[in-house]
């Protein structure tokens, strides 16, 4: 039996959750409407709620009309939600695995491929991954050839002990292979297109080095609050909730060393090779090379204790120890209630050596740079200097961009969640992150969060909502005389 006639049943654990409504069923629903999705194809929902199966069907078709109206094909949606079922249960209970697999096994009434997906909050993945070991429900078959995987969503682990000690549990249980981790910013078009920009064109790769990069910044701004999520937020703050996961992963793909293939383990070793090469910060450095902050009125939000150290913003100077990238810094900011939703990578390339050109004296030196948007207007710009017509030799620097949407239809750049979920149907692991990854970065994380707590902390400064972040992060930049660039954005906010 080929993979795709093999009948496949995904099942949603936390499938009352807004992640389920939110992304899943859409994405799901899209891949459909594609056609992407197996003949015989079942989404089995499980959790505690008393619903039915055609409870669950008119929740998800309630959800696409409030969250994804514009994916609801309404013609196409009745024979997808034939595609739903529901079966209640407590995750945490042995008894009641007994009962789900039962109604999977009446369900599929034989061979079947199996997607468990752990939409749950956190604390439910050890549990649910022990008792699915328990029950026999995640053992593969050659033949019939059937497969079982599960995917972990985010956080996976609180610090570095807790994600190893979940990377234990998980893998007394399965196998490497059939563990898919998400990151959803790994699915994003513009990081896929990194790889590509890097290793698809022969002029960048040469001049993608120390002797060539004066630094790397990676912002990723949200003008969101902590609105309804303050409970678990203030609990995480930035570095667990952006940094050890997102921000992480676009340094490794940015800096990472180029894989021999697109194989998953290729590209995954070879991020984790550089994520490892990060130098470890000491207290000291600490303090003097990390932001945190918070924005004012955050902790009057609910949810939040009075007293809040929690920072909703941070920005970090790291250095990377291998051949590629001794003395480069990479500049990593991110945080909520700023002045707009960006996520961005800037290579800012060194000055010319040697400045022939007449410019104001109180400019600096023009320098090249590359801005790649995530979001909001995926695709990348190319800042370069440029003559004025004219007599006399004036330089003007403009931007070479290129934007998705002007060049594909938006249907051609599919959401996160459709594709990660389309990968674990195919099994390819590229975009999830794997053990050793997801350890690599919290090594990187864990120590910060541990001087954040000490008396070596840098000070918790504010910043007003609606801004760029405290002025601290400004100075992070400017003792070496550089600058954040905003560079996907208007160039008039520049500087502001
Ligand atoms: C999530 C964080 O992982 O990413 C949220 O938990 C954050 O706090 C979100 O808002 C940002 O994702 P995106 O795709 O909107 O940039």
């Amino acid at each position: 039996m080929s993979e795709s006639s093999t009948p496949t049943t995904m099942v949603i654990f936390g499938a009352t959750g807004d992640l389920t409504q939110r992304k899943l069923i859409p994405g799901l629903f899209s891949l459909f409407c594609k056609g992407f999705l197996p003949e015989q194809f079942a989404v089995v929902g499980f959790s505690r709620t008393e619903w039915s199966s055609d409870e669950f069907r008119e929740q998800m078709l309630a959800g696409m009309k409030a969250l994804a109206p514009e994916m609801l094909n309404k013609k196409a949606w009745p024979d997808f939600a034939r595609h739903l079922h529901y079966t209640p249960g407590n995750a945490t209970k042995a008894e009641d695995y007994a009962t789900l697999q039962t109604f999977l096994t009446e369900l599929e009434g034989g061979a079947a491929n199996r997607l468990y997906y752990l939409a749950t909050a956190p604390n439910f993945f050890e549990p649910i991954v022990t008792q699915l070991g328990q029950a026999g429900m995640v053992a593969e078959s050659i033949e019939p050839a059937v497969w079982r995987r599960v995917v972990i969503e985010k956080p996976f682990g609180h610090d570095l002990a807790s994600a190893q000690a979940l990377n234990q549990i998980v893998h007394n249980v399965l196998d490497e292979h059939q563990v898919y981790r998400i990151d959803h910013y790994l699915a994003k078009e513009t990081v896929q297109n990194l790889l590509v920009f890097r290793f698809a064109n022969t002029m960048f790769e040469p001049i993608w080095n120390r002797n060539y990069i004066d630094h790397v910044q990676i912002t990723v701004a949200e003008a969101v609050d902590v609105g309804h999520r303050a409970g678990y937020y203030d609990q995480s703050g930035v570095l667990r909730d952006m940094f050890q996961n997102h921000l992480m992963q676009l340094l490794a793909f940015v800096s990472m060393e180029p894989p021999t293939s697109l194989q998953a383990d290729a590209i995954r070793d070879e991020k984790v090779k550089a994520l490892r090469a990060i130098r470890p910060l000491s207290p000291a450095e600490i303090a003097r090379h990390t932001i945190r902050a918070q924005y004012e009125g955050y902790s009057t939000a609910d949810g939040v204790a009075a007293d809040s150290q929690t920072a909703t913003y941070a920005a970090l100077e790291l250095y990377i120890d291998n051949w590629r990238w001794q003395g480069v810094p990479f500049y990593l900011r991110s945080g909520k209630a700023m002045c707009t939703k960006t996520s961005q990578i800037i290579i800012q390339f060194k000055e010319p050596p040697h400045m022939m050109f007449t410019i104001p004296h109180d400019q600096p030196i023009p320098a090249n740079y590359l801005a790649f948007c995530l979001q909001p207007h995926e695709g990348f710009h190319q800042r370069i200097e440029l003559k004025e017509p004219g007599r006399e030799v004036k330089l003007r620097s403009i931007d070479m961009d290129f934007h998705y949407e002007e060049v594909f239809h938006p249907d051609h750049v599919p959401e996160a969640y459709e594709t990660l979920l389309h990968n674990a149907l195919d099994g390819d692991a590229t975009l999830f992150t794997r053990g050793d990854g997801i350890e690599a970065a919290w090594q990187v994380i864990d120590p910060i969060l541990d001087a954040w707590q000490s008396a070596a902390a840098p000070p918790l400064t504010t910043y007003k909502p609606g801004s760029w972040g405290p002025a601290a992060a400004d100075e992070l930049l400017g003792k070496n005389r550089r600058r954040w660039r905003h560079g996907c954005l208007d160039e008039a906010t520049e500087g502001k």
